[in-house]
């Protein structure tokens, strides 16, 4: 294994795995704990998603109003709270990392280190009803379906009642449209879905797939998208690049990512 290959495991290991300085030896996990089907997982998440549990700097983070914009990537306009949990993000808060990584250039960051990191699959850290806006361009189809269930349940926790949820994700029916069109051939469906991982990219890459790359894992159309946010709660119509309650939407939106896309917006019952 090369050296920068080596470093990078070195890296993720201390940063993600939790107690790696510690010399406490782990405790094992029971075999029962491995054996909890998905579904009941997803129960005890809702559970404790009732009581969320607020954590330090889970507040406006300076903005006037509370809008959260969850998965931003490299999205990160003023005025909003940017979440995300990708490893680039976390390693951007990690000023050894950004000291070696200059000269080294082991990943080209373009990650902003202001970004609030929380994994979007856990319930969210904010009060119910603090939320005037959500806005996730592009995140909600790398969450299983369940995740994506609960999700949005959290979105409609913390938005205050009205409050507008804003979800942009790849549309299915042109994936689909395209193939019988003839326009995508069938050895290229399952990239146009988007649900490999490493695909042409460099050794490296590949082996840190699994941590720096996020398959799809769920796929919707405009239908099936309103009829969930109907089921969770929302008020929801399909609309155009812009065309929304959210009054500095062009702070936010990129055109490009309305595109071949299903693109939905709701209001809190
Ligand atoms: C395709 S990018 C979209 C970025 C941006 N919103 C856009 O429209 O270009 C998906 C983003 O979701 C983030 N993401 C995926 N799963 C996540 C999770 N469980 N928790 C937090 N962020 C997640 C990824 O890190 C990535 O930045």
């Amino acid at each position: 294994m090369s050296l920068k290959a080596m470093l990078v495991l070195r890296l993720f290991w201390v940063i993600e795995v939790p107690g790696a300085f510690s010399c406490k030896k782990p405790r094992r996990r029971l075999p029962e704990a491995r054996a909890i089907p998905s579904h009941v997982k997803a129960l005890q998440a809702v559970k404790l998603c009732e009581q969320y549990k607020p954590r330090a700097g889970a507040d406006n983070q300076g903005c006037a109003v509370m809008k959260l914009n969850l998965g931003c990537g490299s999205q990160v306009p003023e005025g909003w709270v940017n979440v995300d949990y990708a490893l680039g993000a976390r390693f951007a808060k990690n000023p050894l990392f950004r000291l070696i990584n200059k000269p080294l250039g082991l990943f080209d960051m373009q990650w902003n280190d202001k970004i609030f990191l929380h994994d979007l699959t856990k319930p969210f850290p904010w009060a119910n009803a603090s939320v005037e806006a959500v806005y996730t361009s592009h995140t909600l189809e790398h969450l299983s379906r369940e995740e994506g269930r609960h999700f949005l349940s959290e979105c409609h926790r913390v938005l205050k009642p009205n409050g507008i949820i804003r979800v942009i994700v790849p549309d299915l029916k042109h994936v689909v449209d395209e193939y019988i069109q003839g326009r995508t051939k069938a050895d290229n469906v399952l990239e146009e879905l988007g649900v490999l991982f490493g695909v042409g990219s460099s050794p490296l890459k590949k082996r840190l797939a699994p941590f720096v790359q996020f398959p799809h894992k769920c796929m919707y159309d405009t239908p099936r998208l309103l009829e969930i946010l109907d089921e969770t709660g929302f008020v929801a119509s399909s609309k155009g690049a812009f065309d929304s309650g959210i009054p500095d939407i062009r702070s936010i939106e990129f055109e490009s990512r309305t595109e071949h896309a299903v693109v939905v917006e709701g209001r809190k019952r």
